[in-house]
């Protein structure tokens, strides 16, 4: 167990203008400040927008759900870490297999997000996650292995203060189908022995791992009470304000 809690709304691509205002207005209403890091990602476009409505408010902060991997330049429709960085971002979600998978981010591109989002003083949410056919074949710790190794294993020990870690089933994502607390807890300390063994223990116990899939306000108090389990990456859940505000505060 990381001394960190940290739950990150995930907005992907939902509201507008009018809907981020309403939806940020009651989260800020709702919640109160407590020893939880609480993270909001809506889309590029209205981060200045909710970052002016929770600027009074220190435990609430603004991730992005992407960055470029490039540092600036001829790259059109492009959004780069140091612009996000200067709206007062201070997050990025990478490694998410929604990237993979509709937008062909490989393991090699993440690296280099990665790499550019800490360069940038962006920390990052860098997510893993099996699909159901790894975890029908029982391949789960190998799949998860494999995206560490290529991703996180390849910082220095500096570096991993800016990371967190999300374990996103992919069989879970959407879905309305939790892994059960047992399945997560399990895979969140393999994950935590694999930066055990790179790191030493000490970081293994400092780097947050989080859970996401189908995380609800009905099921986030058994998932967060398991021992390697420091929160949650919340999709759907996170686009109704009474909702997340109740995952956020479902610590024991
Ligand atoms: P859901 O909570 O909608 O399953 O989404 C999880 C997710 O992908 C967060 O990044």
């Amino acid at each position: 167990m990381s001394n960190r809690k940290l739950v990150a709304g995930n907005w992907k691509m939902h509201t507008d203008r009018s809907e981020a205002i309403k939806l940020t207005t009651e989260i800020i209403r709702l919640s109160k400040m407590s020893d939880v890091e609480i993270l909001l990602a809506p889309p590029h476009c209205l981060i200045p927008l909710v970052g002016n409505l929770i600027a009074d408010l220190p435990y609430i902060e603004l991730a992005a759900q992407n960055i470029s991997e490039h540092k600036s330049g001829a790259y059109t429709g492009e959004v780069s870490a140091h612009m996000l960085h200067s709206l007062g971002v201070s997050y990025v979600i990478l490694g998410h297999s929604e990237r993979r998978k509709y937008f062909g981010e490989t393991d090699q591109i993440i690296l280099s997000k990665i790499r550019r989002a800490i360069s940038t003083e962006l920390k990052v949410i860098y997510c893993c996650g099996e699909g159901l056919e790894d975890r029908n074949t029982a391949i789960q710790n190998k799949i998860i292995e494999a995206q560490i190794q290529s991703s996180v294993l390849q910082l220095t020990p500096d570096q991993m203060q800016d990371i967190v870690i999300a374990y996103e089933p992919i069989w879970a994502i959407g879905t309305g189908v939790t892994a059960r607390p047992d399945q997560a807890q399990q895979m969140h300390a393999f994950i935590r022995s694999i930066l055990a063994d790179h790191f030493g223990e000490q970081i293994a116990m400092q780097v947050p791992i989080i859970y996401g899939g189908s995380v609800k306000s009905n099921n986030a108090q058994e998932l967060f009470a398991q021992a390697d389990i420091d929160g949650g990456l919340i999709g759907g859940a996170s686009l109704d304000a009474e909702s997340f505000v109740a995952i956020t505060e479902a610590f024991e």
